[in-house]
């Protein structure tokens, strides 16, 4: 044993930490929110860019209309805009959230997390803030972290934002991306319960397939740059490109196993749904998961997508307002989460509706 061995070994304070795990329990979402962008943007106003048409994209993809956002609506405000509605539908302040998460991919800016913005600019300081970056799954992923805090005793309340200004990063000449990625904003505000109202997170990566949704290239240094100097037929490179089919094909075979499983660890079946909201991803995807899940008919099915877009991070919230506005459920019903995209990662659970 060295000298450094023994100085290491055995502790000097022998007082026990508390532990917080004594102050948590049971979570459920206590409040939804969304925010869609101004600006509606039929399939119309992008065929031409990209050499396609409207009849082509809604048997593809279910999109009739996207939205996009203004200027003005930057992430950080749609962001708010999501957030004010969840926290008066789950009827808490700002003051009651202990931390606030945000997940997106699309604010362009690496550092200060746009989560800390916008507690601020709830008046939710001194809440703990962060960002997550697990692109369409992020929102999942922050309910599953979420119920953790809640249930460890880290927070109480906790303010989850899905938002995506996709526009930013999207190439309108981009066959594959142009008319399918859009922008906006869902928030969920999940708190205590008497009974579990989260069940068991399912997630997981695949990252050896991490280049099917992609950036081109690392954000540039200098300013978003082009790929060669002629500004006049040079093209962004800080866009995003995506291998539709081959993430098609997965998101049809391999998300349905995961959903499957979310049910299980939750201990429900698909007939003790009542609605499915899996991410907006593609009207086909969702028809393939509903008939592989073997839904009843019973069971509300989220198609958000057709005149929302596909927005990523944001779809899942987005798509939960929609039920509830639409009178397709009801309070304590039963829904089945899934988001699922770039990296690849995947994330479900079984939630009561707030
Ligand atoms: O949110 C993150 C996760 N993302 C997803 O889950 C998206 C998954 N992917 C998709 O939703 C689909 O792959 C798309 C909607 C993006 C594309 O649909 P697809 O059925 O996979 O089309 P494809 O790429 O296999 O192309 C089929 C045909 C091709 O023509 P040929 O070779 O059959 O003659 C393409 O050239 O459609 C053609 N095509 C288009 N035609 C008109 C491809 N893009 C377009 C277009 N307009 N925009």
């Amino acid at each position: 044993m060295s000298p450094d061995d023994s100085t290491r070994r055995g502790p000097r304070s022998s007082v026990a930490i508390a532990d917080a795990s004594t102050r948590g329990g049971p979570s459920r979402l206590l409040g939804i929110g969304a925010y869609r962008p101004r600006r509606e943007v039929p399939n119309a106003e992008i065929i031409e860019a990209i050499d396609s048409t409207d009849e082509w994209i809604r048997t593809r993809s279910g999109i009739t209309s996207r939205r996009f956002a203004g200027p003005d609506e930057t992430v950080a405000a749609m962001s708010i805009a999501a957030s004010k509605q969840a926290m008066d539908d789950a009827g808490v302040s700002a003051g009651e959230l202990d931390c606030v998460i945000v997940a997106t991919i699309s604010h362009l800016l690496q550092t200060p997390a746009v989560a800390a913005q916008v507690a601020a600019e709830l008046g939710a300081t001194p809440a703990a803030a962060f960002d997550v970056s697990a692109a369409c799954a992020g929102f999942c992923y922050g309910v599953a972290m979420a119920a953790d805090m809640v249930r460890a005793g880290s927070a109480r309340h906790v303010l989850v934002i899905g938002v995506e200004k996709l526009s930013d990063i999207t190439d309108p000449h981009d066959r594959s991306t142009a008319f399918i990625f859009a922008d906006g904003a869902g928030a969920a505000v999940v708190g205590p319960a008497d009974e579990p109202g989260i069940g068991p997170v399912v997630w997981g990566s695949e990252g050896e397939r991490f280049d099917l949704i992609r950036q081109e290239t690392y954000w540039p240094v200098d300013g978003f740059g082009t790929e060669d100097d002629d500004p006049e037929n040079s093209k962004p490179t800080h866009l995003l490109r995506m291998e539709g089919n081959s993430v098609f094909r997965w998101a049809s075979f391999e998300m349905p196993k995961v959903a499957q499983r979310a049910l299980d660890a939750a201990g429900v079946t698909a007939a003790d749904l009542d609605a499915f909201v899996p991410h907006q991803a593609n009207m086909r995807i969702t028809d393939t998961m509903a008939r592989q899940l073997k839904l009843p008919d019973h069971v509300a099915i989220a198609r958000d997508i057709a005149e929302q877009g596909n927005t990523s991070g944001a779809s899942v919230p987005l798509a939960l307002r929609r039920l509830m506005d639409d009178g397709e459920t009801r309070s304590g019903d039963l829904a089945l989460l899934i988001g699922f995209g770039a990296g690849l990662v995947y994330a479900a659970q079984v939630v009561r509706m707030p």
